[in-house]
C-alpha cells in the first residue's frame, strides 16, 4: 500500500524535490535530432522536469541548451532572433552564443564591457542514436552505457517521441506490467504477421510460425519473474503453450526512468519517460534493429500519423475519448481504440488522472514489476537525498560494463526458456553487423 506520501514522493520532480534532484543526476533526453531536420529557425523551446530552457543548434552540429529567461530582464529567449548559430534577445537585443556567452549588449554605450560578465546557464548535452540528451544536474555527468541503443550505427537506430497527459511514473509503469498485453492490446483475428513491420504485437515470436497476437489472446495467465540487476531490473514473462513450448518475453528496466522491450525478433524499443512537469510527459524511443537497417522513413510516417509534428501530442486524447468507438471494441478489439498499441498505452496511462491516487489502488501478483521498481526508486531517492550515489550514477568503467541488456520475445521448450532466450539473443547478435558477437 502507497502512502499519499510516498506517492508525492515519488512523483513531483520540480526544483529541489527529493525525486527531482534524484532524476537530474541522469541525462534526460529533450528533443529529438529529426526537430531540427530542414530547420531555417534551429530553436526549440523546452519544458523538462518543470524547468523551461531553450535548445539551439548552429551550422557546426553544436547544440546549446540554456535558461529561457534573459539575464537582462527576464524576457523569453524561446522568442528570439536566430543569428548565425547564436539567439538575439528581441526585447533590448543581447545576443548569446550556443554556451550562454554574451556577445553584446547593443543598447549600452559604445564601449562598455558589460557583456564580459554575464553569462546565460547553459548545460551540457550529447546526441546519441537520434535523441539530444542533456544533464541538468549539478555535478559531474555519468558515462553513457554501452547498451545496444547507443553502440548500434546510426542506419540501425531510428528515434521517436510522443506526449502523455499524465504524470512520467504512470506512464514508466505500464512498461513494467507485463499482464495488460493479454487484455488491452487483444486483437479479436490476427493480422498477415508479413505486414507487420514497425509494428509492436503483429508479427511472431523467434522461432516461431505462432502471431505474437494469438500467443497474448490465449495464453492471459502469464507467469512474471522480477530480478534487480546492476542497471535496474529483469522481468521474464512465461506464457505455457503447451509441455513442449513456451512464449516468453524478457524485458528491462534501465533506472530510472527507461525500459527496454522486444518489439519482434529483429528490434528492440528503448524508451525514457522523460517529466514535462508534474503532470504530462514526453516518452522517448529508440528502436534498435540488429540484422538489417531500420527504414527510418516507414517508421517516421507511421507514428507521425497519431503523433504529429511539431509538438508530438497524440491526435486520440483525453478530450476525444481516445477515438473510443463501442462497435469496434465489440467485434475488433479489446480497447475499441484502434490497432495502434500506443494508443492502448497512452488510455492506459492517462486514464487514472493526471496524477494517479496510489493510495487507492489493490496490486496483485502481476504488478510484482510494479512493486519492486517503486522500492528501487525510493531507496535512490533516500540515498541521492544522503549525498549518496544512487544505482546507475555512473563512471567511465561502469558504463562499459554495461551492455545489451536482451530484450527477446521467442518460443522456448518448456522448462529452458532461461537459457533459450541467452541463446536466441546470442544468435541475434551474432547475425548483426554491429553487434559484439557473443562468445
Ligand atoms: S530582456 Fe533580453 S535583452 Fe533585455
Ligand atoms: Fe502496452
Amino acid at each position: 500500500m502507497i502512502s499519499q506520501e510516498q506517492n508525492d514522493l515519488m512523483t513531483h520532480v520540480g526544483p529541489g524535490t527529493p525525486a527531482g534532484n534524484l532524476l537530474r543526476n541522469y541525462w534526460q533526453p529533450v528533443a529529438l535530432v529529426d526537430q531540427f531536420l530542414n530547420s531555417s529557425r534551429p530553436v526549440l523551446p523546452i519544458k523538462v522536469l518543470g524547468e523551461e530552457f531553450v535548445l539551439i543548434k548552429n551550422s557546426k552540429n553544436q547544440y546549446g541548451l540554456l535558461d529561457r529567461h534573459c539575464p537582462h530582464r527576464g524576457a523569453d529567449l524561446a522568442y528570439g532572433r536566430y543569428e548565425d548559430g547564436n539567439l538575439r534577445c528581441v526585447f533590448h537585443g543581447w545576443l548569446f552564443d550556443v554556451n550562454g556567452k554574451c556577445l553584446e549588449t547593443p543598447a549600452e554605450p559604445k564601449g562598455s564591457r558589460m557583456c564580459e560578465h554575464i553569462k546565460q546557464r547553459s548545460y551540457p548535452l550529447v546526441d546519441r542514436s537520434g535523441i539530444v540528451f542533456a544533464w541538468l544536474g549539478a555535478g559531474e555527468p555519468s558515462a553513457f552505457p554501452h547498451f545496444d541503443c547507443f553502440t548500434a550505427p546510426d542506419a540501425y537506430t531510428f528515434a521517436f517521441k510522443g506526449y502523455w497527459d499524465c504524470n512520467w511514473l504512470q506512464a514508466l509503469e505500464v512498461g513494467i506490467d507485463p499482464a495488460h498485453a493479454s487484455f488491452l492490446h487483444r486483437y479479436f483475428e490476427d493480422e498477415d504477421t508479413a505486414e507487420s513491420y514497425g509494428k509492436q504485437f503483429r508479427g511472431k515470436p523467434s522461432d516461431s510460425e505462432l502471431p505474437i497476437s494469438k500467443v497474448l489472446r490465449e495464453y492471459d495467465q502469464p507467469e512474471i519473474t522480477v530480478a534487480r540487476t546492476d542497471y535496474g531490473m529483469r522481468l521474464v514473462t512465461l506464457r505455457k503453450i503447451d509441455h513442449r513450448q513456451t512464449h516468453g518475453r524478457s524485458t528491462h528496466i534501465l533506472f530510472p526512468q527507461t525500459f527496454v522491450i522486444p518489439m519482434n525478433s529483429e528490434m528492440t524499443i528503448t524508451q525514457w519517460h522523460v517529466p514535462v512537469d508534474d503532470h504530462g510527459c514526453y516518452w522517448y524511443s529508440i528502436f534498435t534493429s540488429f540484422t538489417t537497417p531500420v527504414d527510418k522513413k516507414t517508421m517516421r510516417e507511421q507514428r507521425l500519423k497519431t503523433y504529429p509534428a511539431p509538438d508530438y501530442k497524440p491526435i486520440h486524447n483525453r478530450a476525444n475519448g481516445w477515438g473510443f468507438d463501442a462497435e469496434q471494441q465489440r467485434k475488433a478489439t479489446y480497447t475499441g481504440m484502434g490497432f495502434d498499441i500506443n494508443i492502448h498505452d497512452q488510455f492506459a496511462c492517462e486514464s487514472p488522472g493526471q496524477m494517479a491516487d496510489r493510495t487507492k489502488e489493490n496490486l496483485g501478483s502481476s504488478d510484482k514489476g510494479i512493486v519492486l521498481y517503486r522500492r528501487l526508486l525510493i531507496d535512490a531517492i533516500n540515498k541521492n537525498s544522503r549525498g549518496e550515489k544512487a544505482m546507475m550514477m555512473l563512471d567511465a568503467a561502469q558504463a562499459s560494463a554495461l551492455t545489451g541488456p536482451p530484450a527477446v520475445d521467442g518460443i522456448g521448450p518448456t522448462g529452458r526458456w532461461e537459457d533459450y532466450y541467452k541463446e536466441a539473443d546470442a544468435a541475434r547478435r551474432n547475425r548483426a553487423p554491429w553487434a559484439a558477437k557473443a562468445a
